[in-house]
């Protein structure tokens, strides 16, 4: 191995995959699931009412198993994923895992629109969000609006009704989505707790957490992968967690790899890097 993959292969990266749901065809994405998801996402993916939700879990689940098989060097089905109070999925470290020299992953995961959104990064907590502006009506984006912080509800405002104003409430969106996810808590965090101060053109600008989450910064990735399709990461600006929300020391440059389709198409990763931490105070406007 030469010397600049090492230091590429040492230095934190965080590896995405955006994959359509109609990449992966229902009757391949059945035969994967019955070999690769355990009894209690079997039994999942039996409870759905429509047709439609189940293979979109199938997909989505074929889809985490796969990529983190191939990050963690294990096979699909001996992964044990296991969920905290909150539904947050969780990759069990096994001692199989640790014998191979890798280090705790973890992952998230979120689907919407015909899209499947994954994330997975070493030592940190992460978390991801993907929503299709397409998809919003009016009312959906007013809901958005009466969710977030004031600052934020005046940014989204700021911006004539229609296109714009549904791009910027949807950015806020899935930033905050990503962020609440990372720490575990899903919706269970009130959304007009936190703010982010964002770039007209895009990037954050700013964050400043909710009260309970002071003191640590926080890097932030908004993308448009495809025309019509936002998607947001949220990692802790540190490693080696071991706690709920994920501490630990400074990351330093941190790659990203950004892949298209499922995780056996060879096309070469985008890579690029996170941006700066952001955040570290308390928000205190809306008390
Ligand atoms: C997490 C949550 C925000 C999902 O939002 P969403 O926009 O509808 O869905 P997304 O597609 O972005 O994400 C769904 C995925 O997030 C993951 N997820 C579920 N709960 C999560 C949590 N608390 N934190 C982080 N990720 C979570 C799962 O992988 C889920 O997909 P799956 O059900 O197919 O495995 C929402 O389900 C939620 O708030 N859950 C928490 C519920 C809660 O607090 N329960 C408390 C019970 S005591």
């Amino acid at each position: 191995m030469s010397s600049s993959t090492e230091r590429e292969t040492d230095r934190a990266h965080i590896t995405l995959w955006l994959c359509p749901n109609d990449g992966l065809s229902p009757e391949t994405a059945a035969l994967l699931a019955e070999h690769w998801l355990d009894a209690q996402e079997r039994r999942t993916a039996g409870k759905f009412l429509f047709e439609r939700d189940r293979l979109q879990y199938l997909i989505a689940h074929t889809l985490v198993r796969r990529a983190l098989a191939l990050e963690a060097g294990l096979a699909e089905a001996e992964l044990v994923i296991w969920r905290s109070v909150r539904g947050r999925p969780f990759l069990r470290p096994t001692t199989d895992l640790a014998a191979r020299g890798g280090r705790p992953l973890d992952f998230n995961l979120s689907h919407a629109g015909g899209y499947n959104f994954l994330g997975i990064v070493r030592h940190r907590r992460i978390g991801v969000d993907v929503e299709r502006i397409a998809e919003r009506d009016e009312h959906a984006v007013a809901t958005i609006v009466n969710a977030i912080s004031p600052p934020e509800r005046a940014w989204v405002t700021r911006a004539a009704p229609g296109p714009e104003r549904d791009r910027r409430a949807l950015r806020v969106w899935v930033l905050k989505e990503a962020y609440s996810k990372a720490r575990g808590l899903g919706l269970g965090i009130p959304f007009d707790s936190f703010v982010f101060t964002l770039d007209d053109e895009g990037g954050v600008r700013a964050f400043t957490p909710p009260a309970d989450d002071t003191g640590r910064a926080w890097r932030f990735l908004e993308l448009e992968p495809v025309p019509g399709v936002l998607v947001a990461v949220a990692v802790p600006d540190g490693g080696d967690h071991d706690d709920e929300t994920g501490t630990g020391a400074g990351a330093g440059e941190t790659v990203v790899h950004l892949n298209h389709g499922f995780p056996w198409s060879r096309s070469a990763p985008h890579r690029l890097l996170l941006p700066e931490p952001v955040g570290g105070d308390t928000y205190a406007a809306a008390a």
